[in-house]
């Protein structure tokens, strides 16, 4: 029988979109390719799709349980979910609970400082332009979202974070920053904005409650070495990588 080719829509850096089975939807594939510093250092982390695939369907679906509605539908094999199409608003959001990365760079700060409430953050999605800082003025004025979308964006974005927080801290991983991308969807004339993209380590900085050892993309950054191994340590934390068989996979492990 012929192998069915289905028409691809987007090609990223680390992921790749195909149309969905059904109209309003889209399949999600997850690549093993890493990029950093707006792809001036490529590489290749042998397994992540696989566990990036597997972490952010967990995380989406807690979320989705709380009331965060997602674009997230069902994984559908090792490398690939089902998701809702929707309008991406170009904007990433990245909301932050200890000082690191771009943090350091622009004001001198100590990495690792806890800040003394989260600080959120716009950047404008654009290669070219080397994702800038943008303000809500920008984001308004420009038209990218209404002020409506980013009062829910916000308030999306806090929920979020604390209980993302709270999971990660539940098996002894502390959220340092993270970013989001929402998107639109409409029923009828009906708006809803949901979280899109996807939640991993390539997406988070997670450091160990105890060591402070990064498990994330900051390891590929800097080549620190052990990157499948840290991605691979946060998928066993929180239950959904098997040792031996279904029964590893019934949920987090609680640290003291
Ligand atoms: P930053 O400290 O480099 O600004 O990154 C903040 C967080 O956002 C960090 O967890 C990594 C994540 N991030 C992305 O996922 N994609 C990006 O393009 C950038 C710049 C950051």
């Amino acid at each position: 029988m012929m192998a069915r080719r289905r028409r691809q829509i987007f090609e990223g850096k680390a992921k790749v979109l195909f149309e969905g089975p059904e109209p309003g939807t889209i399949v999600q594939y997850f690549k093993d390719d890493a990029s950093a510093f707006n792809s001036k250092k490529k590489g290749i982390i042998t397994g992540k799709g696989v566990l990036n695939n597997r972490i952010s369907e967990y995380l989406m679906t807690c979320l989705g349980e709380i009331g965060i509605p997602t674009h997230f539908v069902r994984r559908l094999n090792m490398r690939e979910q089902l998701v809702r199409e929707v309008e991406i608003i170009p904007i990433q959001v990245v909301v932050r609970n200890v000082v690191a990365g771009s943090l350091v760079k622009r004001f001198g700060m100590t990495e690792g400082s806890p800040l003394p409430r989260c600080v959120v953050e716009y950047y404008y999605k654009s290669d070219e332009l080397d994702d800038p800082m943008v303000t809500e003025e920008h984001i308004t004025a420009f038209g990218w979202a209404s002020p409506q979308d980013m009062d829910e964006i916000m308030s999306l974005a806090l929920r979020i974070n604390d209980f993302l927080s709270g999971l990660f801290l539940g098996v002894g991983i502390r959220l340092v920053d993270f970013k989001l991308e929402f998107g639109r969807l409409w029923e009828g004339d009906q708006m809803r904005i949901m979280l899109a993209d996807e939640i991993s380590p390539d997406s988070c900085r997670l450091w160990d409650k105890k060591t402070n050892d990064k498990m994330d993309k900051d390891r590929f950054r800097g080549d620190m070495g052990k990157v499948e191994e840290a991605y691979q340590e946060v998928a066993r934390r929180l239950g959904i990588l098997p040792e031996s068989g279904p029964r590893d996979m019934q949920g987090p492990e609680v640290m003291q």
